[in-house]
């Protein structure tokens, strides 16, 4: 089990020092996200819903609206990757299929800031750790499966950390259940597969959303999920609060 190193009781100033190096790298960037890659990302969009896609949201949105988080979901589509516009995976084009996804939850993630009032073609590059660079006064986080890819974001200064993340509604790998699941996190799921893959979406969720507060590198030992009570706790004490949906799709978010 994982000691958590003692900086990890740290503010946001990582994530503000890391936002702060994304804008200076891309400043005076051309951003052909700004000068009209717009066409080939109008025609992804062209027809299909972005952010309203896949299972039924509803309740989902209704358990995060007390803190001002917003999610979306969209079925990754042929060409979504035109959205992925930023410097690192621009030179990077192998893996098609990983693209499409980083533009489709991208695409939900624009989306979602402008309904929050900020700009909805805002680079939204990756910092050295893959984490997302937001907007400053923004938190949010990505995830996609083969199939689905979402997006939970904010602007809520109470929200020091989001991690969501999507899992298809299929049992977790049996490699794994000793790997993600302690022993009271097993018992509680005994006999339900499905429940178990949520526990991981839960800590993949609390993973991101710690690690973009102060880089903290947590294993799964190091989190409990009590999905009943709402909220996982670290070994250190700090507790979170998650969302959880399970459909055809398991969503995971988790809020500090
Ligand atoms: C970060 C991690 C959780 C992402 O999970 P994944 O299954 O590979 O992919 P997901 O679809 O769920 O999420 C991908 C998104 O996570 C985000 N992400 C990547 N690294 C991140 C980090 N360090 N912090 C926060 N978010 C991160 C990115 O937005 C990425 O999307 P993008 O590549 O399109 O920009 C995983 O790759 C990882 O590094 N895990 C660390 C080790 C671990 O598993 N520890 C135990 C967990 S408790």
């Amino acid at each position: 089990m994982k000691t958590l190193s003692p900086g990890a009781r740290g503010s946001s100033n990582g994530v503000r020092l890391r936002n702060d190096i994304g804008r200076r790298a891309t400043a005076g960037f051309d951003w052909p996200w700004r000068r009209g890659c717009g066409p080939a990302l109008n025609a992804a969009i062209a027809g299909h819903p972005v952010g309203d896609e896949g299972p039924d949201l509803a309740p989902l949105r209704a358990a995060l609206a007390a803190d001002g988080v917003l999610i979306g979901a969209r079925r990754i589509r042929l060409g979504d990757e035109a959205a992925l516009i930023d410097l690192r995976t621009a030179a990077t084009p192998a893996n098609l299929a990983r693209r499409r996804a980083s533009g489709a939850a991208r695409m939900i993630a624009r989306l979602l800031i402008g309904e929050l009032g900020g700009d909805p073609a805002a680079p939204l590059m990756r910092s050295t750790s893959g984490a997302p660079l937001w907007p400053d006064g923004f938190m949010g986080s990505l995830a996609h499966d083969d199939s689905f890819a979402v997006a939970a974001v904010a602007r809520n200064p109470s929200v020091a950390g989001l991690g969501v993340d999507v899992e298809p509604a299929e049992p977790l790998p049996a490699d794994l259940i000793d790997l993600v699941l302690g022993d009271e996190e097993k018992r509680l799921r005994q006999g339900d597969e499905v429940a178990r893959r949520l526990v991981f979406a839960c800590k993949e969720a609390v993973y991101k959303a710690i690690h973009s507060i102060d880089g903290t590198e947590l294993e799964y030992a190091d989190i409990e999920v009590r999905r009943d009570e709402g909220m996982a706790s670290l070994m250190d004490g700090r507790r979170l609060r998650l969302a959880t949906l399970a459909a055809d799709r398991l969503i995971a978010v988790a809020i500090c």
